[in-house]
């Protein structure tokens, strides 16, 4: 059993949520541990279609576990309201757990989000403007609000008498923007404090106890790898880790009880915001391919920038995060194609480049090397079994098995909960 890691390995919207769900239905707990409301989680079951930004997917499983860790900034009135919507859709809410050590996002966050994207100009970051970014900045400045400290009302105003000029100096004298005052903040999160107090805990004795008597614990990544803060496409990226590293840190969990690392794939590539992006489709084909995958941002609506597989980018996420083990989504969306490409090799300044680098200005302007195979050109939704694939779409998924080398062990062939090829055994 174990611990089994589910992380995204391209820019985020790999369809995480889905494998998750899947994941969730043999473990005994789920946990978030990193990001904010910046993500979205889609996970539609029959008829319904839910939407997570903060609440493990785990949660439609009656009796799994589902905590939002420690490395989360949790933006109280978005958790409010997604579970006031999950408790309208018969949720059961009992099991979840709100790490007491998990940052909040306070109201100035996102104003300063958007504000400092404004700043930037031409240079903007395309952020999702949910103050995930102002809120990590202030938890590295040791000038953070935890979720815990809901519980302290004395200590929170304390902290916020001193914390909050900070803010508003910046607010008013860099932006010329309306400052906030202590006591509608305090009210505001008084009131937050009472109806999430039910849920803030520290999950310490869970998580290890869970890890102790060696139950099935689902991590739950949110982003990409190459969304990380480190390891991505800086500064085009989010501000925390969404890597494996950052994903055990944000649960407190160490890595000698991770028994597998799942890397999420598109069978093809999608990015939201600005940044580098080797392999983007622009036109006709690109347009197709968005309206086929609905590659509509989860959180934001904003159009997803769609490309080719980049086989680099997924090598490296194979490599930096130890992935022992691919899920690949939306074979479907390729279905009508008379080929695919396959991006194996980039040349940077006409040099062989095999990895995406540091260098932001020389990623921008890398020319990608493609291969292409034969489509399948049938609809692959109704496969249950890697043998209903037609031989095409096999011969794609061994390719990308050889180029990553891993195994593609879950294939996703539309979003429902049902169409999926699962292995027989994990
Ligand atoms: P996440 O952020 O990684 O959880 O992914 P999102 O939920 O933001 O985006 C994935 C989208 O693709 C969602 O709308 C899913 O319902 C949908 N989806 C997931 N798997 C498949 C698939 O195999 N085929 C199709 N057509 N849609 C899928
Ligand atoms: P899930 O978990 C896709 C992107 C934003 C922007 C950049 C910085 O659904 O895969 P931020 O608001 O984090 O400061 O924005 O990161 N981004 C995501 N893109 N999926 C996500 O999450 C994302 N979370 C952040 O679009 O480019
Ligand atoms: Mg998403």
């Amino acid at each position: 059993m174990g611990v089994v890691l589910c992380l995204g390995g391209q820019w985020g919207d790999e369809g995480k949520g889905k494998i998750v769900d899947l994941l969730a239905e043999s473990a005994q707990m789920v946990i978030r541990s990193q990001g904010g409301n910046n993500a979205g989680h889609t996970v539609v079951v029959g008829d319904h279609t839910f939407k997570f930004n903060l609440i493990p997917a785990g949660i439609l499983h009656p009796s799994t576990v589902c905590v939002i860790g420690n490395g989360v900034v949790l933006d109280p009135r978005v958790l409010l309201s997604e579970l006031e919507a999950l408790e309208e859709q018969g949720a059961n809410l009992d099991n979840l757990v709100i790490s007491e050590r998990a940052h909040m996002i306070m109201p100035y966050h996102p104003v300063l989000d958007r504000l400092e994207e404004g700043a930037r100009g031409d240079d903007r970051l395309g952020t999702t403007f949910r103050g995930v970014g102002p809120a990590y900045s202030d938890k590295v400045r040791r000038i953070g609000f935890r979720v815990g400290d809901l519980q302290k009302p004395a200590f929170l105003e304390k902290k916020l008498r001193f914390v909050l000029p900070l803010k508003n100096q910046a607010l008013v004298r860099l932006y010329d923007a309306q400052p906030f005052t202590v006591e509608a903040i305090l009210e505001e999160y008084t009131d937050y404090a009472r109806r999430l107090d039910r849920f803030i805990r520290d999950p310490y004795p869970l998580i290890q106890g869970a890890l102790a008597e060696e139950r099935r614990v689902v991590l739950e990544g949110a982003q990409g790898t190459m969304l990380d803060l480190d390891l991505g496409t800086y500064p085009y990226v989010t501000s925390s880790y969404p890597s494996a590293g950052g994903v055990l840190a944000g649960a407190g969990i160490g890595p000698r009880h991770v028994t597998r690392t799942i890397g999420v794939f598109k069978a093809y590539t999608t990015r939201v915001g600005y940044g580098p992006f080797p392999t983007e489709l622009e036109g006709e084909l690109g347009e197709y391919l968005r309206e086929r995958g609905g590659e509509y941002g989860t959180t934001t609506g904003r159009a997803r920038r769609v490309g080719w597989f980049d086989a680099c980018v997924a090598r490296y996420a194979v490599a930096v995060n130890g992935i022992d083990s691919l899920a690949l989504t939306k074979l479907d969306v390729l279905d009508e194609l008379e080929t695919v490409r396959i991006c194996t090799g980039y040349r940077s300044k006409g040099q062989p480049q095999d990895h995406p680098m540091a260098n932001i200005s020389h990623l921008k302007h890398l020319e990608p090397e493609f291969e292409e195979l034969p489509g399948w050109r049938r609809s692959t939704r109704g496969a249950r079994r890697r043998e209903e694939l037609p031989s095409e779409a096999r011969a794609y998924l061994d390719r990308l098995s050889e180029l990553l080398g891993a195994g593609v062990d879950w294939v996703s062939v539309g979003a429902g909960r049902d169409q999926t090829i699962e292995p027989a055994a994990w």
